[in-house]
């Protein structure tokens, strides 16, 4: 392992201040040509994450799937879907990662898993209380033969979150719950079996070395064992999925306790050479200071800031925002992250090309919603892509300059925007179904990435391979071949900055903001002698006199202009 790369390795507090590139498996890199990528697809392309300047790596799941949610239907934890390739290529891909002092973090999905897991089809075999269902949540229905579900909650892809089974003659019986499709049947963390399931599953990989764990919706295993009715959403008739305290299926007690079983877990590596394991929460949880409250008190290391992802693009709303995430994370003694885009979200160029770019920041921060409706209603409003890749353009400079740790989602370094026309009948998000074809979701952030070439594929894979879903034949011009080397591009931007961040000791240093800027210009201060300006208003400001620039979003030859960030040395 080269010198650098060892030295990477050693640093236990990496987690910390790395920036983390979300790899979404199936549209990143097709190393066979059946149109989805794959494990060594990812591997192969481990140069190039590399020389973009990222610390750590996270691949969104991996396992085998029948692919209901994009593989966020798991049926078998602790190996590789034969579609991406195996558990050995996985080996690989994690040595080769680290041969090039890059961290690599894995998806756990610990709320449900597939219908077709295994222990899911037993459960589905078994009779009523039996231990096989203990795996699961069944429960009789209501009214007259138990027609009606248990209770009023609703899923979140839309519809009921109870699914009626039949039994072996056909006969109606029991429902389950899934608060996802009916696909993706809950696991009942009541039970002692699913807790050292899991256990077991997590030092699977840790065993494997995988770095840490993303941990998906990291608010939602535990539920009120007394399954009360939930306020009723007036647009849907069912019980809301709002995540308001004391939710029934949301942020319940029992969350802490398994996140403190897991913490535990990781820090039980801390002699082997990888040092101890980490976790990052995915939770939509507001105020700032409920947030925090999962990386505090033993339980996980950092948690996604949504916050940052729907805040509106204005000096004001991003001023709050920052400071309520600094604070709140400043009292925890954990560090902040930074995400403005994710395979679940509107792609950012798209976001801030539309006339509403978020949600204006109160202290109680946005409601998080169904993300998918978020879709929905961004596809609603017209974009303009231009001034939408430009303020993504700052918003990225600007997220790499705060203290701790920006996620980058796969495109994102190459500036591409939801692809808003994706024809029905290739739409695969299980939200289009649940819907009933109304919402079309979340497929246009997940297109297949445009390495090179003139033509589709664009190197995603062999040109023999149709993507799973098609590109547009502008990303000609956007592929990463053709961004390489052009200064003004997207990827040349993202590689500048990144590097710099790596070099500039100032970017691990104390923050401060500059209270004499004008409240169109966020200002601030990394010790020693850096600043970052983001100008989100109409005049032209001049740079400060005798300061170097670092980098820049545009072109600030004639001063600071509109929806611009620039790294200045002072
Ligand atoms: C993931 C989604 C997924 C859902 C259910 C999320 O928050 O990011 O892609 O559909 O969890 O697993």
């Amino acid at each position: 392992m080269a010198q650098e790369s060892m030295h990477r390795l050693e640093n236990r507090d990496w987690w910390r201040s790395s920036v983390v590139y979300q790899v979404y498996p199936r549209s990143f890199a097709d190393s066979v040509g059946d149109g989805l990528g794959d494990v060594p697809g990812i591997t192969a392309k481990l140069p190039y994450l590399a020389d973009l300047g990222v610390d750590a790596v996270w691949v969104s799941p991996w396992y085998p799937s029948p692919m209901a949610d994009g593989g966020y239907d798991v049926s078998d934890y602790c190996d590789i879907d034969p579609r991406f390739g195996t558990l050995a290529d996985a080996e690989t891909f994690i040595a080769e990662a680290h041969q090039l002092g890059l961290r690599v973090l894995i998806d756990l999905v610990p709320n449900h898993c597939s219908d077709q897991h295994p222990l899911f089809q037993a459960a589905l075999a078994a009779p009523p209380g039996s231990a096989e269902r203990e795996m699961f949540i069944f429960r009789n229905g209501r009214g007259d033969g138990g027609d009606l579900p248990p209770n009023n909650w609703g899923a979140l892809f839309g519809g009921s979150a109870w699914e009626r089974v039949v039994d072996a003659e056909g006969r109606p019986e029991q429902w389950y719950c899934h608060m996802f499709s009916p696909e993706q049947p809950d696991w009942n963390w009541e039970n002692p079996a699913v807790v050292a399931m899991f256990d077991d599953v997590i030092r699977f990989w840790f065993d494997r070395d995988v770095d840490g764990f993303r941990i998906d919706v990291a608010d939602s295993m535990a539920k009120d064992q007394a399954f009360p009715d939930n306020p009723v959403d007036p647009r849907t008739g069912l019980g809301t999925v709002r995540k308001f305290i004391g939710a029934p299926f949301w942020d319940q007690p029992g969350v802490a306790v398994i996140h403190r079983r897991w913490r535990a877990i990781a820090d039980s590596y801390a002699d082997t050479p990888l040092g101890p394991r980490v976790f990052v929460s995915e939770a939509h949880l507001t105020p700032t200071e409920r947030l925090v409250s999962y990386v505090t008190d033993g339980r996980l290391h950092t948690t996604f800031n949504f916050d940052h992802l729907w805040c509106e693009w204005t000096a004001a709303s991003y001023r709050h925002m920052i400071d309520l995430t600094i604070a709140a994370h400043a009292a925890v003694g954990a560090p902040a992250t930074w995400v403005i885009g994710n395979h679940d979200v509107t792609r950012p160029v798209t976001r801030y090309g539309k006339p509403e770019t978020g949600w204006r920041f109160t202290d109680e921060g946005p409601h998080p919603e169904d993300l998918a409706k978020f879709a929905e209603h961004y596809a609603a409003l017209p974009t303009d892509q231009d001034l939408g890749r430009r303020r993504a353009r700052a918003a990225a400079l600007l997220a790499f300059a705060l203290p701790g740790v920006p996620y980058l989602y796969q495109g994102e370094e190459l500036g591409l925007e939801e692809v808003e026309d994706l024809p029905d009948h290739v739409l695969a998000d299980p939200t289009w179904l649940r819907s009933g074809k109304t919402i079309k979701g979340r497929d246009g952030c997940r297109v297949p990435l445009p390495w090179g070439g003139t033509t589709p594929p664009f190197g995603f894979g062999p040109a023999e391979g149709d993507p799973w879903l098609p590109q547009p034949d502008h990303w000609a011009s956007m592929t990463a071949e053709a961004q390489s080397d052009d200064p003004t591009s997207h990827l040349e931007l993202y590689r500048a900055a990144l590097a710099e961040r790596h070099r500039n000791p100032a970017l691990g240093g104390t923050f401060a903001w500059d209270e004499t800027a004008d409240p169109d210009v966020l200002s601030f201060t990394r010790t020693p002698g850096f600043r970052c300006l983001v100008n989100f208003g109409d005049a032209v400001v001049p740079l400060p006199a005798g300061a170097r620039v670092l980098v820049a979003s545009n072109d600030v030859s004639q001063g600071l202009g509109r929806d611009t960030a620039v790294w200045l040395s002072l």
